[in-house]
């Protein structure tokens, strides 16, 4: 196979795109896949500052590489979430990159500013690992932004992720999970802006990504997420994509382009019921945010440095899986 581009061999076959690329131009082809997404979803601009919230994963580091080569102001967040020798792991990685890069990297250390970690935590707290890990994320990539000023928040979600997660809120037909599946989350009501600059490129070649550009990463995924539902999610449309390929594509910008306008309303309303915790001060719809009570369940305390206390929490109900896919 030869590369679409310039006919040299190729090293990479896009199947979705029926296309070969050699090295230079798959990079190319990567950089312009997410240039696109950003000018089609209006992410950000060239003055914007950007947190890149950076897992020591391939999709996290190929996007924080491939935002500084376009020359955008980009700093990485890394959560140290306490998960064993993986957490030790992937921070290094992460840390190792900035270096190389001459980049700046915030870090937050969950057990150390917040008193849990997530394997504890989750099960003191009575939820999933990835469901109270997801929420914790949230939270401190919406509280990191803030403090430190920054305009815009973006993650490694890429295009199998989303895909799997719309699978996922589709079999369930969860309206306010769907409402809020959207590659670009406006800021308001307390929220920074958050952005997912991968939703165009899949994980395959966000992998091909970092061997040609000799990112290292950690190849190992979460111990904690092992044998949850959004990897079957995934599993299952590995095979329809490996019958036809374009089937994740089609799935996943059909929805954006032709039902998420027709269910964004559910989301905009939950919005427009929020107002900041008494304890925390992020919006929330609950008497008391659920980051709040995971902390006081978790046996946690709130950052020590903003000296709020923590407050008692009303019971929750249990969470199952992997959450909706919210940012
Ligand atoms: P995951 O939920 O693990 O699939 O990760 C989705 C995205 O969340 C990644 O691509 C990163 O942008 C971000 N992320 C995950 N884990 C961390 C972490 N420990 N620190 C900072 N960002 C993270
Ligand atoms: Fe959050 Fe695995 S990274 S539970
Ligand atoms: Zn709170």
């Amino acid at each position: 196979m030869k590369c679409r581009v310039c006919r040299v061999p190729a090293v990479i076959d896009v199947r979705r795109h029926n296309a070969g690329f050699c090295a230079n131009c798959f990079v190319k082809h990567c950089r312009d896949q997410l240039a696109r997404a950003v000018e089609s979803y209006d992410m950000f601009g060239p003055e914007d500052r950007i947190l890149v919230a950076v897992s020591g994963g391939k999709d996290s580091l190929a996007l924080w590489d491939m935002l500084l080569s376009l020359g955008y102001r980009a700093d990485g967040l890394y959560l140290g979430l306490g998960i064993g020798t993986y957490s030790d792991e992937s921070g290094s990685y992460a840390r190792d990159f900035a270096r190389s890069r001459d980049a700046e990297l915030i870090e937050i250390d969950l057990p150390g500013r917040f008193g849990y970690d997530i394997p504890a935590g989750s099960a003191a707290a009575r939820r999933a690992p990835c469901s109270a890990c997801g929420l914790s994320k949230r939270h401190l990539f919406n509280q990191a932004a803030l403090d430190g000023g920054y305009d815009v928040v973006a993650t490694g979600h890429n295009l199998d992720d989303e895909a799997a997660v719309l699978l996922g809120n589709t079999l369930r037909w969860d309206l306010a999970y769907l409402g809020r599946q959207h590659p670009v989350l406006p800021a308001g009501n307390g929220f920074v802006r958050k952005v997912k600059p991968l939703v165009r490129l899949g994980e395959r070649e966000m992998a091909a990504y970092c061997v040609i550009q000799d990112i290292d990463y950690i190849v190992e995924e979460c111990p904690m997420a092992e044998g949850n539902r959004h990897l079957g999610y995934k599993n299952a449309l590995n095979e329809i994509e490996d019958r036809s390929p374009g089937s994740k594509a089609a799935f996943l910008f059909g929805f954006l382009d032709r039902m998420a306008p027709l269910v964004q309303a559910t989301a905009e309303a939950e919005r427009e019921a929020l107002h900041p915790c008494p304890g925390c001060g992020s919006p929330t719809v609950s008497e008391v945010c659920a980051f709040c009570k995971l902390v006081e369940r978790a046996g946690g305390h709130l950052d020590d440095r903003t000296g709020h206390e923590v407050p008692v929490a009303a019971p929750t109900t249990r969470s199952s899986g992997r959450d909706g896919g919210r940012l």
